[in-house]
């Protein structure tokens, strides 16, 4: 064993438990040093530019992006790894049959043998963290422990992080442990790489001890463990048993011209445009409608006293994806991204700026792509990695929400449920009621994308957007969505909508980004009860003359295609749906197989019907 570092716990941290965890993480990984992290501007300018002369960081032109840099990846560390990521319940059962699983003791046992010496030659940094306002009674507390400083740099905008969490959580405070480490220790002497990561990897859970341990990857969703591991996979089990909802949902604010405001909560998959939809900008024809970002990937939903579902955003900065984001898709994120931002695998342009895919229509002639080599518009490879992103404070977003810091949360109207599919979803429809609109979103099927590693464009089914996220087994999640709303005073309709519907050249049919707009007031005023629709197996779909069309012309019959019910495709789609349901066994809630079998029967009714 190497010499230990010592400790230096600060005086202000009072935590015993948290201190001999320290201790026993020090003896396990046997770091150079550790440091704990105040959150201090002074501390984040020295971490910077020590990886600036490190090669880590690459400071970009003050004069264009200020206080902002670049970091690129090991190609082979860009994406979440599903396929390592575990769920390591006591039981098999509790696991489901969507999440991989390994017995908890075996796989302590295996963490055991990889941590040990894994951060030799390294800092190890405390990391406090408040998912939530600090001191807020629905905010939980983290402590990750990491042996990257690209972390340390990313949680301090992604999370409310630093000395003052130490104030709330006192000597006995609850915490979340969560462990870090890139897996790649350093012999004496030895040169660093600019992203040490291991080709091994393990990201896993420990639902009942409400623990996390991730091995091998520098990557945020991997890395960066109040987010996905935290708030999604381990809160949802915490909210499981305490009867909130964790979500992979954005939340908006929708303003109308009479000055009324609803909120909504969205879920879609990964990389498909939550944080365009949180950040909308109506199009031009609708300019008395407002929209307000309170958060654009992660909703925490209590029951509040008033009797209606409340949500907070746990985050406190934005890990979003780069290409296709830009002046016309989402002006609000662009002037988010002006400064005090940290983005990864983009490309580097002559004056010290960045550039990805979609940022402008014609590209700079030359740039340094994300792999650190020269780039010209005709080279044939991409400038920035599909799943290039950018860690930006939400505080500097301009369309931020008044509420989005209240403690108490904003009351939800709404909730939306999208996937990315070319066909047979329309572009939006309202469910007949609750348990039908939990029935959508059990069945949600999306094309996957480049933020998880695999093959992209396959349609598979995402319930909920969570198929990732999900601490525990979906039957038990789905029966936990149905009961959520015992209780509840006004229980928010259900909505799903399709941007992503294709011609037969391949093109987007619906504009999508500020012309979404028409769709959330058509949303806003169901929930009112004022606008109409038409009535199909699947809910109430939108007709052409429902939706405001000021400031643009939408022909009619282009809207009716957009708007089917495709009662063949339908029938497929059902069939799928029923061969994913099967996998829940006996999981499966029954008011969900009611579901099913209502819509099979409305289905076969309109084929037969057709057929006549
Ligand atoms: C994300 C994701 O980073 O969903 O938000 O992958
Ligand atoms: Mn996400």
């Amino acid at each position: 064993m190497s010499q230990l570092p010592p400790l230096n716990v600060p005086d202000y941290v009072k935590h015993r438990r948290l201190i001999a965890w320290v201790q026993q993480v020090v003896e396990l990984t046997e770091p150079a040093q550790v440091h704990w992290v105040d959150g201090s501007p002074q501390e984040q300018a020295a971490l910077t530019e020590q990886m600036v002369v490190a090669g880590k960081l690459v400071r970009l032109n003050p004069e264009l992006r200020p206080n902002s840099y670049l970091a690129c990846s090991d190609p082979n560390d860009v994406a979440r790894v599903e396929d390592r990521t575990f769920i390591c319940s006591a039981r098999e059962e509790d696991a489901g049959p969507t999440n991989n699983w390994q017995d908890p003791a075996l796989m302590r046992e295996t963490l055991q043998g990889l941590f040990k010496g894994c951060m030799r030659g390294r800092t190890l940094y405390v990391i406090p963290f408040s998912m939530g306002p600090l001191g807020s009674p629905i905010a939980h507390i983290g402590v990750e422990l990491s042996d990257s400083p690209y972390v340390v740099l990313n949680m301090r905008i992604m999370t409310r992080m630093g000395r003052a969490v130490y104030e709330v959580l006192g000597e006995e405070g609850h915490f979340v442990p969560c462990l870090h480490t890139v897996g790649v220790p350093l012999q004496a002497g030895e040169a660093d790489v600019r992203w040490p990561c291991n080709p091994t990897k393990y990201i896993v859970h420990f639902p009942e001890t409400r623990e996390i341990w991730s091995y091998g990857s520098g990557y945020g969703g991997n890395a960066l463990l109040g987010k996905k591991c935290f708030a999604l996979r381990i809160a949802s089990t915490m909210a499981r048993d305490e009867g909130w909802l964790a979500e992979h949902m954005l939340i908006l604010g929708v303003e109308s011209p009479q000055g009324e405001k609803h909120y909504v909560a969205a879920a879609f998959p990964s990389a498909c445009g939550k944080t365009n939809f949180a950040m909308l900008i109506p199009p031009a024809g609708m300019e008395g409608w407002k929209v307000t970002t309170v958060g654009d990937d992660i909703a925490w939903i209590k029951p509040g006293a008033d009797g209606r579902l409340r949500a907070i955003n746990p985050e406190y900065g934005y890990f979003g994806v780069a290409p296709g984001t830009s002046e016309f898709t989402n002006r609000n994120a662009m002037a988010t991204l002006r400064e005090n931002v940290i983005f990864t695998n983009v490309a580097l342009t002559e004056d010290g700026d960045v550039w990805w895919e979609g940022m402008s229509k014609t590209p700079p002639a030359r740039l340094t792509d994300w792999t650190g080599q020269a780039w010209t518009p005709d080279c044939g490879r991409k400038a920035a990695h599909p799943n290039a992103r950018f860690t930006a404070p939400a505080s500097q977003c301009p369309s931020i929400d008044d509420a989005w810091e209240d403690p108490a949360g904003v009351p939800i109207s709404a909730f939306i449920f999208g996937g990315r599919r070319a066909d047979t979803v329309p572009l939006a429809y309202q469910a007949p009621d609750w348990a039908s609109g939990v029935y959508l979103a059990a069945t949600l099927g999306s094309a996957t994308t480049a933020a998880a590693v695999g093959e992209q464009g396959v349609v598979r089914r995402d319930p909920f957007a969570m198929l990732p996220f999900c601490g525990y087994h979906m039957g038990d999640y789905f029966q936990h969505w149905l009961r959520m709303v015992d209780g509840i005073a006004e229980v928010p309709p259900i909505f799903c909508v399709n941007w992503f519907q294709t011609n037969a050249e391949g093109r987007f049919v619906w504009p999508g980004f500020g012309d979404n707009m028409r769709v959330l007031k058509w949303i806003i005023q169901r929930c009112q009860g004022q606008a109409q629709g038409r009535q199909t197996a699947l809910g109430v779909v939108p007709r052409h003359e429902d939706l405001d069309w000021n400031g643009t012309e939408f022909p009619a019959e282009l809207f009716e295609q957009l708007t089917r019910v495709d009662a063949a495709r339908w029938s497929q789609e059902l069939s799928r749906q029923q061969t994913w349901l099967a996998q829940l066994g006996n999981k499966l809630p029954a008011a969900l197989q009611q579901r099913h079998a209502q819509l099979s029967d409305a289905i076969a009714a309109c084929q037969r019907a057709l057929a006549a």
